[in-house]
Protein backbone atom coordinates (compact mmCIF):
# COMPACT_ATOMS: atom_id res chain seq x y z
CA UNK A 1 0.00 0.00 0.00
CA UNK A 2 1.72 3.50 -1.41
CA UNK A 3 0.58 6.36 0.84
CA UNK A 4 2.20 9.15 -1.81
CA UNK A 5 -1.34 10.49 -2.34
CA UNK A 6 -3.88 12.10 0.03
CA UNK A 7 -5.88 15.18 0.06
CA UNK A 8 -4.10 16.49 2.75
CA UNK A 9 -0.01 15.63 1.21
CA UNK A 10 -1.38 17.09 -2.24
CA UNK A 11 -2.24 20.42 -0.61
CA UNK A 12 0.87 20.63 0.87
CA UNK A 13 2.60 20.10 -2.29
CA UNK A 14 0.87 23.08 -4.29
CA UNK A 15 2.34 26.11 -4.62
CA UNK A 16 0.34 28.02 -7.36
CA UNK A 17 -3.45 28.52 -8.04
CA UNK A 18 -4.16 25.09 -9.99
CA UNK A 19 -5.14 22.42 -8.22
CA UNK A 20 -7.34 25.01 -6.01
CA UNK A 21 -10.21 23.69 -5.55
CA UNK A 22 -9.68 19.90 -4.78
CA UNK A 23 -11.89 16.85 -4.85
CA UNK A 24 -9.76 13.61 -3.74
CA UNK A 25 -11.00 10.11 -3.96
CA UNK A 26 -9.48 6.74 -2.84
CA UNK A 27 -11.57 5.25 -6.15
CA UNK A 28 -13.71 6.72 -8.86
CA UNK A 29 -15.46 5.83 -12.16
CA UNK A 30 -13.64 8.31 -13.82
CA UNK A 31 -11.97 11.90 -12.98
CA UNK A 32 -12.70 13.45 -16.48
CA UNK A 33 -16.73 12.35 -16.04
CA UNK A 34 -16.41 13.93 -12.68
CA UNK A 35 -14.91 17.07 -13.43
CA UNK A 36 -16.88 17.35 -16.44
CA UNK A 37 -20.01 17.23 -14.00
CA UNK A 38 -18.25 19.63 -12.14
CA UNK A 39 -17.37 21.70 -14.68
CA UNK A 40 -21.31 21.90 -15.31
CA UNK A 41 -21.92 22.92 -12.00
CA UNK A 42 -19.80 25.94 -12.02
CA UNK A 43 -16.32 24.37 -11.12
CA UNK A 44 -13.74 27.39 -11.56
CA UNK A 45 -10.69 27.57 -13.53
CA UNK A 46 -8.29 25.63 -12.05
CA UNK A 47 -10.38 23.07 -9.86
CA UNK A 48 -8.74 19.16 -9.80
CA UNK A 49 -9.90 16.04 -9.41
CA UNK A 50 -7.76 13.10 -8.13
CA UNK A 51 -8.04 9.60 -7.57
CA UNK A 52 -5.79 6.73 -6.50
CA UNK A 53 -7.95 4.43 -8.49
CA UNK A 54 -10.10 4.96 -11.67
CA UNK A 55 -12.76 1.66 -12.52
CA UNK A 56 -13.83 3.41 -15.88
CA UNK A 57 -10.92 5.53 -16.74
CA UNK A 58 -11.36 6.89 -20.37
CA UNK A 59 -8.98 6.70 -23.66
CA UNK A 60 -8.46 8.50 -26.66
CA UNK A 61 -10.97 7.29 -29.25
CA UNK A 62 -13.31 5.79 -26.73
CA UNK A 63 -11.10 3.49 -25.55
CA UNK A 64 -10.81 2.43 -21.65
CA UNK A 65 -8.30 3.34 -19.44
CA UNK A 66 -6.79 0.37 -17.22
CA UNK A 67 -5.13 1.03 -13.77
CA UNK A 68 -4.21 -0.54 -10.71
CA UNK A 69 -4.70 0.58 -7.20
CA UNK A 70 -1.80 2.56 -5.51
CA UNK A 71 0.49 2.62 -9.66
CA UNK A 72 -0.73 5.66 -11.21
CA UNK A 73 -1.35 9.48 -10.97
CA UNK A 74 -4.42 10.12 -12.42
CA UNK A 75 -6.68 13.53 -12.62
CA UNK A 76 -7.97 16.04 -14.10
CA UNK A 77 -8.16 19.98 -14.52
CA UNK A 78 -11.04 22.21 -15.16
CA UNK A 79 -9.95 25.16 -17.71
CA UNK A 80 -12.18 27.65 -19.23
CA UNK A 81 -10.24 28.78 -21.88
CA UNK A 82 -11.07 32.19 -23.44
CA UNK A 83 -11.66 32.28 -27.43
CA UNK A 84 -8.54 33.36 -28.26
CA UNK A 85 -7.44 30.41 -26.81
CA UNK A 86 -6.63 27.68 -29.93
CA UNK A 87 -7.95 24.62 -28.41
CA UNK A 88 -5.69 22.72 -30.34
CA UNK A 89 -2.70 24.47 -28.53
CA UNK A 90 -4.21 22.67 -25.42
CA UNK A 91 -3.15 19.05 -26.50
CA UNK A 92 0.22 20.58 -27.42
CA UNK A 93 0.53 22.11 -23.62
CA UNK A 94 -0.80 19.32 -21.64
CA UNK A 95 1.76 16.91 -23.32
CA UNK A 96 4.79 18.71 -22.55
CA UNK A 97 3.63 19.93 -19.51
CA UNK A 98 3.92 16.08 -18.32
CA UNK A 99 6.56 15.75 -19.92
CA UNK A 100 8.52 18.52 -18.78
CA UNK A 101 7.16 17.39 -14.68
CA UNK A 102 8.41 13.76 -14.94
CA UNK A 103 11.46 14.43 -16.35
CA UNK A 104 12.14 17.60 -13.60
CA UNK A 105 10.99 15.17 -10.52
CA UNK A 106 11.93 11.48 -11.48
CA UNK A 107 15.20 12.82 -13.79
CA UNK A 108 14.18 10.62 -17.06
CA UNK A 109 14.54 11.85 -20.42
CA UNK A 110 10.90 12.11 -21.71
CA UNK A 111 9.84 12.29 -25.63
CA UNK A 112 6.52 13.32 -26.74
CA UNK A 113 4.47 11.20 -29.56
CA UNK A 114 2.34 13.12 -31.68
CA UNK A 115 -0.77 14.77 -30.40
CA UNK A 116 0.55 14.22 -26.72
CA UNK A 117 1.37 11.12 -25.56
CA UNK A 118 4.62 10.98 -22.94
CA UNK A 119 7.69 8.21 -23.56
CA UNK A 120 10.20 6.91 -22.01
CA UNK A 121 12.70 5.10 -24.25
CA UNK A 122 10.55 5.06 -27.02
CA UNK A 123 7.67 3.42 -24.66
CA UNK A 124 4.34 5.60 -23.20
CA UNK A 125 4.14 6.13 -20.06
CA UNK A 126 1.60 8.63 -19.72
CA UNK A 127 -1.69 9.40 -21.56
CA UNK A 128 -3.81 12.73 -22.07
CA UNK A 129 -7.48 12.69 -22.61
CA UNK A 130 -8.98 16.38 -23.06
CA UNK A 131 -12.47 16.77 -23.11
CA UNK A 132 -14.94 19.98 -23.79
CA UNK A 133 -17.79 21.49 -23.10
CA UNK A 134 -19.51 23.64 -25.51
CA UNK A 135 -22.65 25.72 -24.88
CA UNK A 136 -24.13 27.72 -28.05
CA UNK A 137 -21.64 27.00 -29.72
CA UNK A 138 -18.86 28.74 -27.32
CA UNK A 139 -16.29 26.48 -25.44
CA UNK A 140 -17.36 26.59 -21.74
CA UNK A 141 -15.12 24.34 -19.82
CA UNK A 142 -11.91 22.32 -21.20
CA UNK A 143 -11.30 19.30 -18.76
CA UNK A 144 -7.72 18.04 -19.21
CA UNK A 145 -7.20 14.31 -18.21
CA UNK A 146 -3.87 13.14 -17.58
CA UNK A 147 -3.08 9.65 -16.18
CA UNK A 148 0.67 8.52 -15.80
CA UNK A 149 2.25 5.12 -15.02
CA UNK A 150 4.28 5.81 -11.62
CA UNK A 151 4.89 2.13 -10.63
CA UNK A 152 2.68 -0.35 -12.27
CA UNK A 153 5.52 -2.37 -13.54
CA UNK A 154 5.92 -3.42 -17.46
CA UNK A 155 5.42 -7.70 -16.25
CA UNK A 156 2.21 -6.73 -14.36
CA UNK A 157 0.33 -4.42 -17.46
CA UNK A 158 -2.28 -6.43 -19.65
CA UNK A 159 -0.92 -8.53 -21.93
CA UNK A 160 -1.81 -5.92 -24.93
CA UNK A 161 0.50 -2.73 -23.21
CA UNK A 162 2.95 -5.01 -22.16
CA UNK A 163 5.38 -4.11 -25.22
CA UNK A 164 4.12 -0.53 -26.09
CA UNK A 165 4.20 0.99 -22.26
CA UNK A 166 6.55 1.47 -19.42
CA UNK A 167 6.29 3.02 -16.21
CA UNK A 168 8.45 5.84 -14.12
CA UNK A 169 9.77 3.22 -11.66
CA UNK A 170 10.76 0.49 -13.97
CA UNK A 171 12.86 3.11 -16.12
CA UNK A 172 14.29 4.04 -12.95
CA UNK A 173 15.20 0.46 -12.15
CA UNK A 174 16.17 0.27 -15.71
CA UNK A 175 18.56 2.93 -14.83
CA UNK A 176 19.92 1.65 -11.70
CA UNK A 177 18.48 3.48 -9.08
CA UNK A 178 16.17 2.41 -6.43
CA UNK A 179 13.52 5.34 -6.58
CA UNK A 180 10.72 6.00 -5.50
CA UNK A 181 7.99 8.88 -7.26
CA UNK A 182 6.00 10.51 -4.47
CA UNK A 183 2.36 10.80 -7.03
CA UNK A 184 1.54 14.07 -4.94
CA UNK A 185 4.81 15.81 -5.92
CA UNK A 186 4.25 14.25 -9.96
CA UNK A 187 1.08 15.95 -9.42
CA UNK A 188 2.00 19.46 -8.01
CA UNK A 189 4.89 19.55 -10.91
CA UNK A 190 2.63 18.95 -13.70
CA UNK A 191 0.08 21.36 -12.32
CA UNK A 192 2.14 24.23 -12.04
CA UNK A 193 4.00 23.66 -15.00
CA UNK A 194 0.40 23.46 -17.11
CA UNK A 195 -0.52 26.73 -14.93
CA UNK A 196 2.58 28.50 -16.70
CA UNK A 197 2.34 27.97 -20.23
CA UNK A 198 -1.31 28.15 -20.08
CA UNK A 199 -0.76 31.53 -18.96
CA UNK A 200 1.44 32.21 -22.21
CA UNK A 201 -1.02 30.76 -24.38
CA UNK A 202 -3.71 33.10 -22.37
CA UNK A 203 -1.14 36.13 -23.03
CA UNK A 204 -1.04 35.02 -26.56
CA UNK A 205 2.17 33.57 -26.51
CA UNK A 206 1.95 29.87 -28.60
CA UNK A 207 5.60 30.01 -29.99
CA UNK A 208 6.98 28.91 -26.84
CA UNK A 209 4.73 26.09 -26.30
CA UNK A 210 5.31 25.03 -30.05
CA UNK A 211 9.16 25.24 -30.07
CA UNK A 212 8.74 22.78 -26.69
CA UNK A 213 6.63 20.56 -28.35
CA UNK A 214 8.88 19.97 -31.53
CA UNK A 215 12.23 19.70 -29.06
CA UNK A 216 10.49 16.75 -27.83
CA UNK A 217 8.84 15.30 -30.75
CA UNK A 218 9.97 11.30 -31.53
CA UNK A 219 8.31 11.46 -35.17
CA UNK A 220 9.28 15.38 -36.91
CA UNK A 221 11.72 14.65 -39.70
CA UNK A 222 10.79 10.51 -39.89
CA UNK A 223 8.06 8.92 -42.27
CA UNK A 224 4.79 7.70 -40.47
CA UNK A 225 1.70 6.02 -41.04
CA UNK A 226 -1.31 7.93 -39.23
CA UNK A 227 -4.83 6.57 -39.10
CA UNK A 228 -7.57 9.10 -39.00
CA UNK A 229 -11.03 8.29 -36.61
CA UNK A 230 -12.69 7.06 -39.82
CA UNK A 231 -10.25 4.26 -40.10
CA UNK A 232 -8.59 5.88 -43.18
CA UNK A 233 -4.71 6.19 -43.45
CA UNK A 234 -2.33 8.60 -44.90
CA UNK A 235 1.67 8.30 -44.56
CA UNK A 236 4.41 10.92 -45.08
CA UNK A 237 7.27 12.85 -43.44
CA UNK A 238 6.44 14.50 -40.54
CA UNK A 239 7.60 18.08 -41.22
CA UNK A 240 6.34 19.90 -38.53
CA UNK A 241 3.46 21.57 -36.19
CA UNK A 242 1.19 24.10 -36.98
CA UNK A 243 0.57 26.70 -35.63
CA UNK A 244 -2.56 24.87 -33.98
CA UNK A 245 -0.74 21.96 -33.02
CA UNK A 246 -1.59 19.97 -36.27
CA UNK A 247 1.11 17.23 -37.82
CA UNK A 248 2.08 18.60 -40.61
CA UNK A 249 2.98 15.47 -43.43
CA UNK A 250 4.55 15.67 -46.39
CA UNK A 251 2.46 13.18 -48.57
CA UNK A 252 4.42 13.03 -52.06
CA UNK A 253 5.76 16.55 -51.89
CA UNK A 254 1.87 17.96 -50.35
CA UNK A 255 1.48 19.59 -47.23
CA UNK A 256 -1.23 17.62 -45.14
CA UNK A 257 -2.45 18.91 -42.29
CA UNK A 258 -3.55 16.38 -39.33
CA UNK A 259 -5.46 17.61 -36.48
CA UNK A 260 -6.89 14.92 -35.28
CA UNK A 261 -5.31 11.03 -35.84
CA UNK A 262 -2.85 8.44 -34.04
CA UNK A 263 0.41 7.22 -35.18
CA UNK A 264 0.24 4.01 -36.24
CA UNK A 265 4.26 3.91 -37.66
CA UNK A 266 7.22 5.48 -37.54
CA UNK A 267 10.23 4.78 -39.34
CA UNK A 268 13.70 6.52 -39.25
CA UNK A 269 14.74 8.75 -42.39
C1 LIG B 1 -4.97 7.94 -23.81
O1 LIG B 1 -3.76 7.84 -23.89
O2 LIG B 1 -5.76 7.27 -24.50
C2 LIG B 1 -5.53 8.95 -22.83
C3 LIG B 1 -5.62 8.39 -21.46
C4 LIG B 1 -6.13 9.41 -20.45
C5 LIG B 1 -6.30 8.79 -19.07
C6 LIG B 1 -6.61 9.83 -18.03
S1 LIG B 1 -6.50 9.19 -16.41
C7 LIG B 1 -7.28 10.60 -15.76
C8 LIG B 1 -8.37 10.99 -16.73
N1 LIG B 1 -9.62 10.30 -16.44
C9 LIG B 1 -9.96 9.46 -17.42
O3 LIG B 1 -10.99 8.74 -17.42
N2 LIG B 1 -9.06 9.48 -18.40
C10 LIG B 1 -8.00 10.45 -18.12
Amino acid sequence: MTDDLSAQRIVSAISGGFGSPLQYFDELGSTNSLALEWADEGAPEGAVVVTDHQTAGRGRWGRSWSSAPGSLLQFSLVLRPPSAVDVGLLTTLAGVACAEAIESVAGLLTTIKWPNDVMLDDRKCAGILIESRVTDSRLTAAVVGIGVNVVWDEDELPPELRERATSLSSRLRAAGRDERVDRSELLAAILSRLEGHYRSLRDGVSSEILTLAKLRSTVLGKHVGIRYMSGETVAGRAVTLSSSGALVLDVDGEPTEIEVGEIEHVLDP
